[in-house]
């Protein structure tokens, strides 16, 4: 942990990368959806949009997610060490709201990657309407995991 710890702010800047890029997928997939929800299926529209959504999940958000995890992680090992190894402050109100919020967020990015798979397949049911309306609330959680990780609920 004394490694970690004196790198701590290294992996704060790698984390706080890993994340804007997870974010930026996050955000851009639905609205990809919200227009693919118009292709007709088999036409051309239909096949770039496809091709589109595979390599932001494959390229883009994949490795984002898990970067932002791997150092998130290293981040705990880091702070713990910093602490003489006193794990306690993982549960402070701030880390555990921010640790439900990032398996909340994770859950959404695995239910972007399946419904990438329904609309390569032709079998997305989901209305435009939906996926404009859903881009709102991974933006309001990740308001409130940067707000809970920078201020700790004032408690810092
Ligand atoms: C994926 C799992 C994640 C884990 C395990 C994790 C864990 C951590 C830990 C342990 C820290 C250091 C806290 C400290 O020592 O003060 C941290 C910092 C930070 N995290 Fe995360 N995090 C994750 C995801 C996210 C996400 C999704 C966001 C934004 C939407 C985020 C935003 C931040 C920010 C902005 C900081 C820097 C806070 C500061 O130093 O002021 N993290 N994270």
């Amino acid at each position: 942990m004394t490694f970690l710890a004196g790198h701590y702010d290294l992996l704060r800047g790698l984390h706080i990368i890993a994340v804007i890029a997870w974010m930026a997928g996050l955000l851009y997939l639905p609205r990809l959806y919200v227009y693919h929800t118009r292709a007709a299926r088999g036409s051309e529209l239909d096949t770039t949009f496809q091709e589109m959504e595979s390599k932001l999940l494959r390229i883009i958000m994949v490795p984002a997610m898990a970067a932002a995890w791997l150092f998130g992680l290293l981040l705990i090992g880091a702070n713990t060490g910093l602490r003489g190894g006193d794990w306690s402050w993982l549960l402070q109100p701030w880390m555990l709201t921010k640790l439900v919020l990032v398996v909340v967020m994770s859950g959404w990015h695995g239910f972007l990657s399946s419904s990438q798979k329904q609309f390569a397949a032709g079998t997305n049911k989901r209305s435009e309407k939906f996926w404009r309306m859903s881009n709102e609330g991974p933006f309001i959680v990740a308001i409130v995991i940067v707000l809970a990780a920078t201020t700790q609920f004032l408690s810092r």
